[in-house]
């Protein structure tokens, strides 16, 4: 949750220290845990919408033409911008996103890309981080406040979480990649709107494409219905091995494991033997195609 703490109304009524300190403690009560703009907008004041010109009758045709008084005329009214629906962003998303090739272009392409509301609320992209060489990618959610202040993937408490996880089957941000479905963080960490993440789905795509691991984790729900397009929940889905179908030059489909995501094994540490399990799975598999490669 977010608020413009400076707003002016409460700036001109507080005069002294201890209201400024009960008006900060009242916002952190209520949930406020950002300040987004580091100017204060009134809203209150926010000058209402003009009124529609009325169109005036036109005179009769058969009454002797006299000057015309100089009247306003109704303009047709301009149609409202269409509300932006999933499929009109994931459109231009999708064009942009296509237009890279290579992973600095598009973290150019998306630093540069306004069709996602959450990039105004952000305080930085969080592309993505680790080995892009690596036969294996990670992808969770979205950037925590951590992440946002530092622009970096899973650098928060799920980020600690994720790094014993990978060493404990031998990966690093060195062996293997990590990244989110969302590049910027929705603020108070709300969970993303289906429109968010239709504009955003082209580009972890496009990520796909450009790194074309041979094994894709997702860590959670919101990463595994986006990319798999599955309608379960987790608990069905996790733990087995399913298809990821990237588009581009290499279709073919990619092994993908959905797992539990760190933050809810935080909430949850009981499920953290499923995640262990895996966790296994995926060292196996590792294993299993580098064996491959070698014979
Ligand atoms: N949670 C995520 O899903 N991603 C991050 O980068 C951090 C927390």
């Amino acid at each position: 949750m977010f608020a413009g703490l400076q707003n002016d109304r409460i700036v001109s009524v507080i005069m002294d220290r201890q209201q400024l300190i009960a008006a900060l403690r009242w916002h952190v009560d209520i949930g406020v845990d950002e300040a987004i703009g580091a100017m204060p907008v009134d809203r209150f004041a926010a000058v209402p919408p003009p009124a529609p010109l009325v169109a005036k009758p036109a005179p009769s045709p058969r009454l002797p033409s006299t000057p015309a008084p100089s009247v306003a005329r109704a303009q047709p009214s301009a149609a409202p911008p269409a509300p932006a629906t999933a499929e009109s962003v994931g459109e231009d998303a999708h064009r942009a996103a296509s237009q890279a090739k290579s992973l600095d272009e598009l973290r150019d392409i998306l630093a540069a890309f306004d069709g996602c509301a959450l990039k105004a609320t952000a305080t930085n992209l969080v592309f993505g981080e680790g080995n892009p060489q690596a036969p294996i990618v990670f992808i969770g959610e979205a950037p925590g406040r951590d992440e946002d202040r530092l622009g970096r993937p899973f650098v928060g408490v799920s980020g600690q979480l994720l790094d014993a996880m990978l060493s404990h089957i031998d990966l690093d941000r060195t062996s293997a990649y990590i990244t989110n479905i969302l590049p910027w963080r929705p603020p108070g960490n709300r969970q993303p709107t289906p429109v968010e993440v239709a504009a955003c789905l082209p580009f972890i795509r496009r990520h796909i494409e450009l790194i074309e691991p041979k094994v894709l984790v997702l860590l959670g729900g919101t990463a595994m219905k986006t990319l798999l397009q599955r309608q379960e929940g987790i608990t069905r889905i996790r733990g087995r091995w399913l298809e990821y179908h990237p588009g581009g030059a290499a279709p073919q489909p990619i092994p993908t494991m959905t797992t539990y995501h760190p933050a809810f094994l935080l909430r949850q540490p009981l499920q953290k033997r499923e995640a262990w399990r895996d966790f296994l799975s995926v060292r196996e598999r590792l294993d299993e195609l580098a064996e491959t490669r070698q014979s």
